[in-house]
């Protein structure tokens, strides 16, 4: 059975973590889609390390890592964290595959994201900027290189054509950088990659199925940055929901098993795009603070607000959930009092669906208000028998509203900060 980890909400919701601490439970962990944008932190015997290409089970010796044909890749990215990696003590070439179908990021997919953006004006998305709108519209567009070309005699000359084709481009948005040092660390990378295990990633993975392996397939990004699902158009380029476990993977919907959805205790975003229970006070400078949210990728502050059960039911409904990880109660930790938002107001109308376009309507949040755990602080709670009354009361109504079940709740980012229900 192939299991599946993602995010609920806008990303970050600490999907790198919980892989980590699921990954022994498992003998493959894949990434399916995304790319660059990507940044999942873990903390390995208490140094912090961000993965942006790699899946979070690297850290486990005997677990194999797949990346997905799903999955866009930077070459040069993922040369950097293999050298990270790599220094401590994991033997990559060991534990690390790669689909030879997985596209490729080249750099003037980059220098496209960025010219493209520049153009928006008032509309930019907030793009993380690695070139992921971009490659991923040269694997629809049918123009794109893969890792299994790299072993072609004519991959140079296919680059040289794609490259081309893009510099019209870049020529109309009068993008004029020179690209020429990101080139040579980009074909110096193409070397290292070559290098790697590259694998028919769909046999790969369905022997590993037939053979009685367990698989974790992880999810970047969150439900509501889907391409289809997610706040178009601020949404990333693929498919984050479960559905893209299979065509990221190549394997049958019948083999996934458990979805486990990670979701915050409270809400971020990164970038731009509608976020109905975005807090602009005090409350939410305290979360940005206390939960030190600021972007694993790009550094940026990340919008912070109440939890929104409307955009949750609705992650839940589109992915299938079968269990809810709450990360980041610790955070709740100090509040007084907490707000969930059960409907949106849309022109004096509840509703508890995600309209059409949120992007483009005043969707003014609802709430009921908690009591918070500020007398019995999570932080200091490592059984589930002992959860406080009110935090207690928060899971139930989480429980109640989505139809889902809060199984795990994270309280600190170290591995084994983590209650079981
Ligand atoms: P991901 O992209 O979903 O893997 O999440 P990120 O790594 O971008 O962001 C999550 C951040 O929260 C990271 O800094 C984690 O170390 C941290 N984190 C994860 N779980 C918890 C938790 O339960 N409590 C606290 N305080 N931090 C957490
Ligand atoms: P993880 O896996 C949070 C956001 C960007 C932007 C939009 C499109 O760490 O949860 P893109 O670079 O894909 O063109 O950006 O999506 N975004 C993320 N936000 N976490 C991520 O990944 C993200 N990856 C992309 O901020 O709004
Ligand atoms: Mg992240």
């Amino acid at each position: 059975m192939v299991d599946v980890i993602l995010g609920l909400q806008w990303g970050d919701e600490g999907k790198g973590k919980i892989v980590d601490y699921f990954a022994p439970n498992y003998d493959v962990i894949a990434r399916f889609q995304g790319g660059p944008n990507a940044g999942h932190t873990l903390y390995v015997n208490g140094k912090k390390i961000v993965l942006h290409q790699i899946p979070s089970g690297i850290f486990h010796q005997d677990k194999i890592n797949l990346i997905g044909n799903g999955v866009v890749l930077d070459p040069v990215t993922l040369k950097r964290e293999c050298d990270t990696v790599a220094a401590m003590g994991i033997d990559i070439k060991k534990n690390l595959f790669i689909s030879q179908r997985t596209n490729i990021i080249i750099p003037t997919h980059r220098a496209l994201d960025k010219a493209s953006e520049a153009q928006k004006g008032d509309s930019k998305i907030g793009s993380t900027l690695k070139g992921i709108g971009p490659a991923y519209m040269d694997k629809t567009g049918r123009n794109a290189l893969r890792v299994g070309d790299l072993l072609d005699k004519n991959f140079t000359t296919q680059y040289i054509k794609l490259r081309l084709k893009h510099q019209k481009l870049l020529d109309n948005f009068h993008f004029n950088e020179d690209i020429t040092a990101w080139e040579e660390e980009f074909f110096e990378a193409l070397e290292f990659l070559k290098t790697l295990n590259i694998v028919n990633g769909e046999y790969f993975i369905n022997k590993h199925i037939a053979d009685g392996k367990r698989i974790l397939a992880e999810g970047a990004q969150g439900s509501m940055l889907d391409i289809d699902f997610g706040t178009f158009p601020f949404v990333t380029s693929s498919n984050t929901i479960s559905a893209g476990v299979c065509t990221g993977l190549g394997i049958a919907p019948k083999q996934i098993g458990e979805v486990i959805g990670i979701t915050k205790a409270y809400c971020t975003r990164v970038g731009s795009g509608p976020f109905p229970t975005e807090l602009f006070d005090e409350a939410g400078d305290e979360l940005r603070k206390i939960g030190s949210e600021f972007g694993a990728t790009t550094g940026r502050p990340r919008r912070c607000g109440w939890m929104d059960l409307v955009a949750l039911k609705f992650s839940c409904m589109i992915n299938g959930v079968t269990q809810i990880v709450m990360t980041k109660a610790d955070v709740l930790d100090s509040f007084k009092e907490l707000k969930v938002c059960t409907a949106y107001s849309i022109n004096g109308e509840h509703t508890q669906e995600i309209p059409f376009q949120l992007a483009k309507v005043n969707a003014e949040p609802v709430y009921d208000n908690f009591k918070g755990w500020n007398e019995t602080p999570s932080i200091n709670i490592s059984n589930g028998q002992a959860l406080p009354t009110n935090m207690q009361d928060y899971i139930n109504y989480i429980n109640s509203y989505t139809g889902a079940q809060v199984k795990y709740i994270s309280n600190g980012p170290e591995r084994e900060q983590i209650i079981v229900l």
